[in-house]
């Protein structure tokens, strides 16, 4: 029998009018005409253009090993689409595969924006068959997985984030085992602990996590990796730093200061930071990590040497990413530091800074935003023009809520 989100999915699969639906339409590799208003990887502090294709920044040769196999596109689906790094990854794969080789999925309604842009179906990860049936009715080769509860929001709702973390991953593999499917599924430096070396953590090194995301994170990276050994199921998965984007608003994680921080510098030229300011940790700028991703993804599994791999970037503290905010947006700047609350003890259990040096290695990995400056220049780049739209459009409301931090997506939804 199914259960009453499988039979929803299974009786409601929608796809926009204009969507082509068999799954092997398209045999050639789609043109890279989609362009993207929040990312780029070129020159950071240079470029003056907002509409910079993502996909001028993909190494798109390792691309042909999918084509040179099978003759066509690969088909994707994409879980816990709709989060901070969802909407941007359907976006690359959209450019790259095509919009109907893509299929996002999420419990949460799309905007018309999102939904205008290419095929999106409800799927809960906690319901097995239900996302058995979007994997068989679709053709899928690879799933992404990003369907997940984060730090701080898992250490307020430990049983969610078992059940997500857990169970929902669970689902999700045994589905790569039975379909034969690529499953990339992210990880996060939340896997470590305060018994990990604290800089230029390795990729294999102590790890002894002492939060709910940390721990079923790392449960992940061995189940993902057990099954690969037992199994043959090509799964893959990085360790993310915090990631650091203009547009899409962070899920509860513990370095979402680092993005309320350039709201706040845009609206009050003031930020009360959650965490001490020399609380120091891996940071890395939204196109970077979807370009990793997406590399990872595509690379041949036959030369990968490991299946978790650190994604490094650059390091800060917020008192060092105040004074980068001074340097570079308003020398009157100012930041404070509230009671530390239990996210202080999550970032405490983390590293300052890891080393990715076998993603370079065995992919080529190769972030653009290195350093804090172009992160920082990159921000502001991104959310000037946003600001300056936003407080003409509304400028009663914005007066009104002046001291809440408000995301840029929350508001052009
Ligand atoms: N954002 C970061 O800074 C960061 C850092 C390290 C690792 N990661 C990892 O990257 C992945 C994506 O993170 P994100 O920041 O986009 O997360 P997010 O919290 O922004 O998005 C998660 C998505 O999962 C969806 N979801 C929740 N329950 C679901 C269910 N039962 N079925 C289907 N979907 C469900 C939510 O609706 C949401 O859209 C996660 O695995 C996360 O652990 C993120």
């Amino acid at each position: 029998m199914l259960s009453k989100a499988a039979s929803r999915t299974a009786s409601t699969r929608i796809l926009p009018l204009n969507r082509v639906a068999n799954p092997f339409s398209r045999f050639a590799l789609p043109s890279a005409s989609i362009t993207t208003t929040t990312t780029t990887t070129t020159t950071p502090t240079t470029s003056t253009s907002s509409k910079i294709s993502l996909l001028d920044s993909v190494d798109t040769h390792k691309n042909f090993h999918f084509y040179a196999q099978h003759g066509r596109a690969p088909r994707v689906l994409v879980t816990g689409s709709l989060g901070q790094l969802g909407t941007g990854l359907v976006q690359l794969m959209r450019s790259k595969y095509g919009a109907d080789n893509v299929i996002a999925t999420d419990i949460k309604r799309p905007t018309r924006e999102f939904w205008s842009t290419g095929p999106f179906m409800y799927a809960d990860v906690l319901d097995y068959k239900g996302l058995e049936q979007i994997v068989v009715d679709n053709g899928i080769d690879w799933v992404v997985h990003l369907s997940a509860v984060l730090s701080a929001v898992g250490e307020k709702n430990p049983q969610l984030a078992l059940n997500i973390n857990l169970n929902g991953f669970q689902n999700v593999l045994d589905l790569a085992k039975t379909h034969q499917l690529r499953l990339l599924s992210p990880s996060t430096i939340g896997a470590f602990g305060p018994s990990t070396p604290k800089d230029s953590t390795p990729d294999t090194t102590i790890m002894r996590p002492n939060t709910i995301y940390g721990i079923t994170k790392l449960h992940m990276e061995l189940m993902g990796e057990y099954y690969h050994q037992k199994h043959g199921v090509d799964f893959r998965s990085l360790r993310y730093p915090g990631i650091i984007s203009a547009d899409t608003q962070p899920g509860g994680g513990t370095t979402d200061y680092a993005v309320e921080i350039f709201h706040s510098a845009l609206r009050d030229n003031h930020y009360t930071s959650f965490l001490g300011p020399d609380s120091e940790l891996p940071m890395m700028y939204i196109t970077d990590c979807l370009r990793g991703t997406v590399e990872l993804l595509e690379h041949p599994g036959d030369t990968l040497t490991q299946r978790v791999y650190n994604l490094d970037a650059c390091s800060f503290s917020p008192a060092q990413l105040a004074e980068e905010i001074r340097r570079q947006h308003s020398e009157d700047f100012s930041i404070g530091y509230s009671e530390p609350d239990f996210r202080q003890a999550i970032a405490d259990s983390w590293p300052r800074s890891i080393d990715g040096s076998q993603a370079k290695v065995d992919w080529g990995w190769n972030p653009v935003y290195d350093d804090t400056s172009k992160l920082v220049a990159e921000m502001f780049k991104q959310l000037k023009p946003l600001f300056a739209r936003q407080t003409k459009q509304q400028p009663q409301e914005h007066e009104e809520h002046r001291h809440e931090y408000r995301p840029q997506q929350a508001v052009l939804a």
